[in-house]
């Protein structure tokens, strides 16, 4: 929900453009409450989601860990005071000298789902402690991740053997049941395959140590979510079931659900329009659509909850898109939205939820539009 912090911030300083304000209040809020739904967890906040550096410097002063993807998110999170030892390379794409790069750093931890992986950290990671991620099919998610990440179960034990015979710490599993998961059992089936495979590795001798729940934690776009204490019950009680009482290390990676609800777009109506005379549906451009930083409107996966001072008129549905000359720049077509029938150009419209891959998908200057601002407050 857009914060009366945000509101007031938006009223008094009127920014020109569309622009993301992050209510620093609600990071804290949530980074707390995922603590005490999962406190045997570390949490490694995913700073894909929302690398402002305000956003890095409180979670690292609240204790939190940081997952990175690339060298320059590693550099923001030791800027922001995380030592590297709280530090993971979770990416299991990677360049050899970003590897040795992230090393040189002090990291140690790093992510891996192929043999090829395990040579490159061989050679320039030597010792480090590698997690195998092993594919999960994202079911029951808004934004599934798909089969780019991860092996399947039987050649992660392979992977994790041969990243012992490199001269690596075989350390543990990972995965990411899709992001935007609504269903907190959909950890189960993923720590049933962990499970097994720290049952293969013990008896190859390999004690695995760690479990990483990656991401997938929910904001509340339109519709209500579980709680976070639900997320914590179920995977608590799939780790009994699958580990028995020899429950591992766990850490997670949440990225979304940190911080999506903390961010509010303020943005403006371009343009309100018809195709004919007798077109039912109307057409809304704002001055922000995918190319501006709402990419995860791809196939309507995410839909944002949008709030005008006309909210009490009567509503029709509409066509929402952005401001650029590109045809894939429509937000929401194939589901209409129902918008007030009042709206016009120059109305300020605010999208709700949006803290979470936003800034970093906007594009440098698409169509000479400059890329999204950021307000932390
Ligand atoms: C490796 C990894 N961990 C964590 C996350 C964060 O996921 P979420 O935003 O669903 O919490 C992602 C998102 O893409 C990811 O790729």
């Amino acid at each position: 929900m857009t914060t009366q912090r945000i509101r007031s911030f938006l009223a008094e300083r009127r920014p020109e453009g569309p622009c993301l304000v992050i209510d620093l209040d609600v990071v804290r809020d949530n980074y707390r409450t995922f603590r005490k739904a999962m406190p045997d967890t570390a949490i490694f906040y995913a700073v894909k989601a929302n690398p402002a550096p305000e956003v890095l410097e409180l979670l690292a002063s609240m204790g939190s860990s940081f997952d990175c993807a690339s060298v320059p998110e590693i550099e923001m999170a030791l800027a922001a005071g995380a030592p590297p030892a709280r530090i993971s390379y979770g990416n299991t794409i990677k360049k050899e000298r970003d590897i040795a790069r992230a090393f040189a750093l002090g990291v140690r931890l790093f992510a891996v789902d192929a043999y090829e992986e395990v040579e490159k950290l061989g050679r320039a990671a030597p010792g480090a402690r590698v997690f195998c991620r092993i594919l999960c099919d994202g079911a029951g998610a808004d934004w599934p991740l798909s089969r780019k990440f991860g092996c399947e179960p039987a050649m992660a034990v392979s992977v994790l053997e041969y990243a012992r015979h490199h001269g690596l710490t075989p350390y543990g599993i990972s995965f990411h049941v899709g992001s935007q998961q609504t269903d907190p059992d959909a950890w189960d089936s993923a720590l049933a395959s962990a499970a097994a495979i720290f049952g293969e590795m013990a008896g190859r001798g390999v004690e695995l140590g760690m479990v990483n729940l990656g991401g997938g934690f929910p904001a509340r776009y339109l519709n209500d979510v579980p709680a976070a204490r639900e997320y914590g019950q179920a995977i608590s009680g799939a780790l009994r079931r699958h580990f028995g009482n020899r429950i591992p290390e766990t850490i997670m990676e949440p990225g979304r659900g940190l911080v999506g609800a903390a961010g509010t777009i303020k943005a403006e109506i371009v343009l309100v329009s018809r195709k004919s005379d007798t077109d039912q549906a109307r057409w809304v451009y704002l001055d922000i659509g995918k190319f501006g930083g709402l990419a995860e409107t791809m196939e309507e996966a995410i839909r944002y909850p949008l709030l005008t001072e006309k909210d009490a008129d009567p509503h029709a549905p509409c066509i929402v898109a952005g401001p650029t000359c590109d045809s894939a720049d429509v937000l929401y077509e194939r589901t209409p939205y129902a918008l007030p029938i009042t709206l016009t150009a120059g109305d300020e419209i605010l999208i709700d939820g949006t803290g979470a891959y936003t800034t970093t998908y906007s594009t440098v200057a698409f169509n000479g539009f400059s890329p999204l601002a950021t307000y932390v407050i």
